[in-house]
């Protein structure tokens, strides 16, 4: 599976090091090159003959040695992924700022290889806000982060932050390295917040800024989709992916449906007006004339019409953003418009939803309901995507 892959395994100073003796040894059977970079503070915890014994070359511990008089960017070029197991709090903080003070800091701010980063310390320091932020940024440029488990930590303490089992973390490994799981597979993702316009300079909008749906496209890319974007905000220039720029709901729905047909995945993240003006003033409505009588009507509801005419191996996704009766909403959205996901937010919740860089979301499927609490949009892409790629398996069976 992981046959000649270059591995940099970056060991770091938490008591959880010595499960890193597990990784190292499972990387190697499955076939992988292993370079084992120890940090000064995981040489307190386990022993330097240990992994120089199981990898495929000897610890490298220090930027000074005398073999080679830049080893980080050897190793940092050379990598087909860097994985650091465990992640102290000072490495995560340290990869963040671009702080590079160590072999190991100075090879993951020299690599252009995926990194995987596997956090293990006790629950206060996982739970500082500090922590979160830095691992939200870093997820957010696309690193890889292996949550902890709850279970047993060192002098005896209980909670979150417990090492991730070998298994999972060589699982998401091979994951990263391997070809991808929507290869093959186009996904159309919507993104951001129509508008509807009641003269040439007025409309009538909503808050939605976009980053959800564009971090559903840049996950869905970088796991080997074709991706389409409809959009009403310009997406990040680097996001490389089909764009179709819009702005009103009857402008998102051609555009949505002249590229669904193409379309193996729908997710439609977009909050879309439910009502637009009758009519659009030719020119700008007048202060003087006092306030303007609108008259509304129900646009198009997308989402329902891909429902009705959506081909078997489609599968569908809509999201809620509610206030109140979120499950409920959520679950009624979900049979109603013949979605196979619901992506359900309670946007009144702090740090949910619109503008955020963090979303908080329940996933609700006819058969699943799944909790993913308060993180980066990216990852919450991530789960929405393993959601999708789970009922597609489901369904193939
Ligand atoms: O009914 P509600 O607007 O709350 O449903 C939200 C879901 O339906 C979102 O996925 C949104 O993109 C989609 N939608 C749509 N067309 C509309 C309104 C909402 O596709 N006109």
């Amino acid at each position: 599976m992981l046959d000649g892959r270059r591995i940099v395994l970056g060991v770091t100073g938490g008591i959880a090091a010595y499960k890193a003796v597990e990784v190292c040894r499972r990387l190697v059977d499955a076939g992988a090159h292993v370079s084992p970079v120890l940090t000064s503070g995981a040489l307190h915890f386990v022993g330097e003959t240990t992994f120089s014994a199981l990898a495929s070359e000897p610890v490298q511990r220090t930027l000074w040695g005398e073999d080679s008089p830049i080893p980080h960017t050897r190793l940092g070029q050379g990598a087909d992924l860097v994985l650091v197991c465990p992640a102290t709090a000072r490495v995560i903080s340290d990869y963040r700022t671009g702080r590079s003070h160590d072999l190991l800091t100075a090879t993951l701010v020299a690599t252009r290889a995926p990194v995987v980063l596997c956090p293990a310390m006790h629950t206060e320091m996982w739970e500082h806000a500090a922590i979160q932020e830095n691992l939200s940024v870093l997820a957010s440029r696309g690193v890889h982060i292996v949550a902890p488990d709850e279970g047993r930590l060192a002098g005896g303490d209980v909670g979150a932050g417990r090492l991730a089992d070998p298994a999972r973390i060589v699982a998401t490994v091979e994951r990263v390295l391997g070809p991808g799981d929507l290869v093959g597979t186009t996904v159309l993702v919507t993104a951001g917040g129509t508008r509807e316009a009641i003269d040439p300079v007025r409309f009538i909008g909503n808050r939605s800024s976009g980053k959800q749906g564009f971090a559903l496209a840049a996950e869905a890319r970088d796991r080997g989709a074709s991706v389409i974007l409809v959009t009403t905000t310009p997406p990040p220039p680097d996001l490389g992916v089909e764009t179709h720029l819009v702005e009103s709901a009857a402008q998102m729905h051609q555009a949505v449906v002249s590229r669904s047909a193409d379309a193996d995945v729908v997710v439609m993240a977009a909050a879309v007006a439910d009502f637009t003006p009758v009519e659009v003033a030719d020119s700008k409505l007048k202060k003087q004339e006092g306030p303007p009588r609108i008259v509304l009507e129900p646009t198009v509801d997308i989402l329902a019409e891909l429902g009705r005419s959506k081909r078997a191996d489609q599968v569908l996704v809509g999201f809620a953003a509610e206030t109140h009766d979120v499950a409920a909403n959520a679950r009624d959205k979900l049979v109603r418009k013949n979605a196979d996901l619901l992506v359900a937010n309670d946007v009144s919740a702090p740090g949910v939803g619109f503008e955020h860089d963090t979303n908080e979301v329940v996933i609700h499927g006819s058969e699943m309901e799944q909790n993913v609490p308060l993180t980066d949009k990216r990852l919450v892409a991530r789960a929405v995507l393993d959601a999708v790629v789970a009922h597609r398996s489901a369904r193939s069976t």
